[in-house]
C-alpha cells in the first residue's frame, strides 16, 4: 500500500468504552484471504439449556433492598405464597436471594459465609426448603471485588471457581451476577470467566448477567449467559419504569430462547404506581419476552397485585414458545403499539397511552404483521372480552394504561417468509410415547422440561424437539414453504434405542431415515416442502420404544417463501430478517457512525469509496433470507478509512450455518479485499464480522459493492 494512500483518511473517530474480545459463535476456518472455501460448522456452543422462556421468580431487592426484613422467613414465606396463591402454577419457579445475604468477610478458605442474623439455618438448609416446594433457588454476587451495596459484601472476580462450586454444593439453581467494583477488567472476561466456573460445576445454573447494558452485552453475551440486564436500576415511579422500556423495546432484535434482554425486575405492587401504571409495568414486560421477577412482598400485597401478577394471558405472551420479543409499530404523541409474533400465528398487540390524558389508540392486524386473513378474534387479555373484528384493533385508553390483545386470524395463514426452528413453532397435533414433547430438550421422563440438551453421539443440538416413539407432531404450513433440513438420531439418554424418523408433506413421504440406533451419529435429512399445506414428523421404534426410542429432531430449519428476484441485486437494497451490530445500528451504504441511523460517512476503505454496501462494528451479524434460488455472493471488505491505521477484523460468509467465505485478518492498514461465496441454493446467508482478537475499539468495518446473485 502506497504510504501516502492514508493522507486523505477522516478524522480518527475514539469510541466511548473499551469492548473485550468478542469470539465467533460459528465454526473458526483456515484464513484465506480472498479464497472461498466451505467447511462444516459443529454445533454452537451450548451453555444450558435453561431459560428457554424468560424466566420467572421473585427477587427481594425492590421490596426489601439491604434491610433487614431480608431474612430467611421472608425467603421462606415467598416459597409458600408461590405454592398456596397459584404462582408456582401460573409458571413461577425461581426464589432468588438479591445482594446482603452474606457476610462481608469470607471465611478462613476464602468461602463466602451466608449472614446469620438473617439466614440462622444457612443457605443450604434454605435451598432445600424451596426445592421442597418443587421450585428453583437463586442467590447473588458481583462481578467484582464488591458487590454493589454501600456496605459492599465480597464479590466473585478471582473467586469465581470457588464460588461457582460452593452454590452448586448449597443446590442453588441460578445467579444473578451484578457489576460493582470491577478493577477495570472488561466485562466480558468478568462474565465469561463465571460463566465458565457455573458450567464446570456440571449444575445447570440459569446464569443472569446484570451490567445494566453498560457494555452493550445483547452484542456478546447470547452464548454467555441467559438473560442480560439491559438498563441501569428500575424505581418504583412511572418514570423511570417507562424511560427502562423505551430502551429495552430497542434491542428485540437480540432476545431469543434461552437468552433475553432484562430490563429488571417486576416493581407491581410496592406502591410508587398506580395499578392502572403497574398493569402498563408488567404487559410491556410481557410483550418485550423480558424475565418476570416478582418483587413486592407477597405476603402483604393487594388482590389487585395477585391479579396482575397472575394474568395467564398475560403471562402466556411472555412464555410464548417462539421466544421473539414484541417490536414497536407505531410511537406517536406518546401513543405506542407494539406486535409480539406468536407461536400460533396470532399476534400480541399492545396500546399504551403515555400522555396525562385518555386516548384512543388503533392499529390494524396488518400494521401488525397478520394482515390478509378475512376475519380476527380479538381477545382482551385484561378484561377477557373476545370480539370479532375484520383486522381494526382499538380502544381507549386511561392515561399511564395499556390495552393488549392477542389477535388470531380466523383461519390459520401461511408462515411468513424466513427461515424458522421448527421447536419454536406452534404445533397443530402432538402425540408422544411418554411424557409431552420437548422442545429444546430431549424428552426426559414424565414432566415438561425434564430432559437434558438434546444430544446424539457426543453432538449437541442447542434447537430441536425431544420426542419418545410412537411420536407424530403436525404442522400447518399454508403452501409457501420450500424445505425442512434436520439432524435425526437417538438421544444419549439412552445406552439403547431404536427410531425410524420419517417427514410428510401433506400424505406424501419426502424424507425417511430408515431405523437409527443409539450408536449412530445424527443423520441429515433433507424434505422438500414445495406448496405443502401441511408437514407432519413421525418417530416410530420396532417395538413401541416406550422405554428407549429417545428421538432427536435436532436443529430443524424450515425455510418458507419466495427469495430475491432473479437478477443481480446490490445486498444493501435488500430487506435483512435480523442484525445485530457492536455499535449503533448497522448502516445501509454508509460507515458505521456508532450511534443513530445515518449517522456515518460514505463508505471507503483505503481511499476506495463505495456508493454501496453496509457499514458494521464488529461484533455484527446480519442475515438475509435467500429462498433457496441465489448462486452466489462477491464482495470487497475492509476496515473504513474514518479510523485511520486503527482497527482490525475477521469478514466470514456463512451460508445454512456453513462457513464459504473469510477474509483472515484484516486490519486499517490494509487495503480492500474481494471475497466470492458460492451459495448453491442455500436458504440463509449471514455476513459475520468479528474482532482481531484485540477487542472491538475501532472496528469499523465494510462490506463494500456486496452483489448477490439469484436465478
Ligand atoms: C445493583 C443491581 C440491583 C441490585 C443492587 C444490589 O444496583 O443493579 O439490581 O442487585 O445492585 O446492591
Amino acid at each position: 500500500m502506497a504510504p501516502n494512500s492514508r493522507k486523505n483518511r477522516r478524522a480518527a473517530v475514539g469510541l466511548a468504552t473499551t469492548l473485550a474480545l468478542v469470539g465467533s459463535g460459528l465454526a473458526a476456518t483456515a484464513v484465506v484471504a480472498g479464497i472461498s472455501l466451505a467447511t462444516a460448522t459443529p454445533a454452537a456452543a451450548l451453555q444450558n439449556s435453561l431459560a428457554r422462556t424468560p424466566q420467572m421468580g421473585f427477587n427481594n431487592w425492590n421490596s426489601t433492598h439491604c434491610r433487614p426484613d431480608f431474612n430467611e422467613a421472608m425467603v421462606k414465606g415467598m416459597a409458600d405464597l408461590f405454592v398456596s396463591q397459584g404462582l408456582k402454577k401460573a409458571g413461577y419457579t425461581y426464589i432468588n436471594l438479591d445482594d446482603c445475604w452474606a457476610l462481608p468477610r469470607r471465611d478462613g478458605n476464602g468461602d463466602l459465609v451466608a449472614d446469620p442474623e438473617r439466614f440462622p439455618s444457612g443457605i443450604r438448609a434454605l435451598a432445600d426448603y424451596v426445592h421442597s416446594k418443587g421450585l428453583k433457588f437463586g442467590i447473588y454476587s458481583s462481578a467484582g471485588t464488591r458487590t454493589c451495596d454501600r456496605n459492599g459484601f465480597p464479590g466473585g472476580l478471582g473467586y469465581e471457581q470457588q464460588d461457582a462450586n460452593l452454590w452448586a454444593s448449597w443446590g442453588v439453581d441460578y445467579l444473578k451476577y451484578d457489576n460493582c467494583n470491577s478493577q477495570g477488567v472488561d466485562a466480558r472476561t468478568r462474565y465469561q470467566a463465571m460463566g465458565d466456573a457455573l458450567r464446570a460445576t456440571g449444575r445447570p445454573i440459569l446464569y443472569s448477567i446484570c451490567d445494566w447494558g453498560r457494555s452493550t452485552p445483547w452484542a456478546w453475551a447470547r452464548d454467555v449467559g441467559n438473560s442480560w440486564r439491559t438498563t441501569g436500576d428500575i424505581s418504583d415511579n412511572w418514570q423511570s419504569m417507562i424511560s427502562i422500556a423505551h430502551r429495552n423495546q430497542a434491542l428485540a432484535a437480540h432476545a431469543g430462547p434461552h437468552a433475553w434482554n432484562d430490563p429488571d425486575m417486576l416493581e407491581v405492587g410496592n406502591g410508587g404506581m398506580t395499578d392502572t401504571e403497574y398493569r402498563t409495568h408488567f404487559s410491556l414486560w410481557a410483550q418485550m419476552a423480558a424475565p418476570l421477577l416478582i418483587g413486592t412482598d407477597l405476603r402483604t400485597a393487594t388482590p389487585a397485585t395477585y391479579e396482575i401478577l397472575k394474568n395467564t394471558d398475560v403471562i402466556a405472551v411472555d412464555q410464548d414458545p417462539l421466544g421473539r420479543q414484541g417490536t414497536v409499530v407505531s410511537d406517536s404523541g406518546g401513543l405506542v403499539v407494539m406486535s409480539k409474533p406468536l407461536a400460533d400465528g396470532s399476534r400480541s398487540i399492545t396500546l399504551t397511552n403515555e400522555t396525562d390524558t385518555p386516548r384512543t389508540i388503533s392499529t390494524t392486524a396488518a400494521a401488525a404483521g397478520i394482515g390478509g386473513a378475512r376475519s380476527y378474534t380479538v381477545k382482551d387479555l385484561w378484561s377477557k372480552q373476545v370480539t370479532t373484528s375484520r383486522g381494526a384493533v382499538s380502544a381507549t385508553v386511561p392515561s399511564h394504561g395499556t390495552a393488549m390483545f392477542r389477535v388470531t386470524p380466523a383461519s390459520p395463514t401461511a408462515l411468513p417468509t424466513g427461515v424458522f426452528d421448527l421447536g419454536d413453532l406452534a404445533w397443530t397435533d402432538a402425540d408422544n410415547g411418554s411424557g409431552p414433547v420437548e422442545r429444546d430438550h430431549s424428552n426426559g421422563r414424565r414432566a415438561p422440561g425434564d430432559g437434558r440438551p438434546l444430544t446424539v453421539n457426543g453432538v449437541v443440538f442447542r434447537k430441536g424437539l425431544g420426542v419418545r416413539a410412537n411420536s407424530s407432531i403436525s404442522y400447518h404450513l399454508g403452501g409457501t414453504c420450500r424445505s425442512l433440513t434436520v439432524d435425526v438420531g437417538v438421544d444419549d439418554e439412552v445406552a439403547q434405542g431404536r427410531v425410524r424418523f420419517r417427514i410428510y408433506r401433506d400424505r406424501t413421504l419426502v424424507a425417511d431415515s430408515g431405523v437409527r440406533t443409539a450408536a449412530q451419529p445424527a443423520l441429515r435429512l433433507t424434505a422438500d416442502m414445495t406448496s405443502g399445506r401441511k408437514l407432519r414428523i413421525v418417530a416410530t421404534s420396532p417395538r413401541g420404544g416406550k422405554r428407549t426410542g429417545h428421538g432427536d429432531w435436532g436443529n430443524p430449519r424450515l425455510a418458507c417463501g419466495a427469495g430475491p428476484a432473479s437478477g443481480t441485486h446490490a445486498l444493501s437494497d435488500l430487506p435483512w430478517t435480523s442484525a445485530s451490530n457492536g455499535w449503533g445500528p448497522v448502516e445501509r451504504d454508509r460507515s458505521n457512525g456508532e450511534t443513530k441511523t445515518g449517522d456515518g460517512a460514505a463508505l471507503t476503505v483505503d481511499g476506495t469509496v463505495y456508493p454501496k454496501g453496509l457499514g458494521v462494528n464488529a461484533p455484527s451479524t446480519v442475515t438475509y433470507y435467500l429462498g433457496g434460488t441465489c448462486t452466489g455472493l462477491t464482495t470487497d471488505v475492509g476496515i473504513d478509512d474514518e479510523v485511520g491505521d486503527k482497527g482490525s477484523a475477521v469478514f466470514r460468509v456463512h451460508a445454512d450455518g456453513r462457513t464459504i467465505a473469510d477474509s483472515g485478518l484484516r486490519t486499517g492498514r490494509d487495503g480492500p479485499v474481494r471475497l466470492t461465496a458460492p451459495l448453491d441454493g442455500a436458504y440463509e446467508l449471514t455476513l459475520q464480522v468479528t474482532d482481531g482478537g484485540d477487542g472491538t475499539f475501532h472496528d469499523h468495518a465494510d462490506w463494500g459493492d456486496p452483489r448477490l446473485t439469484c436465478t
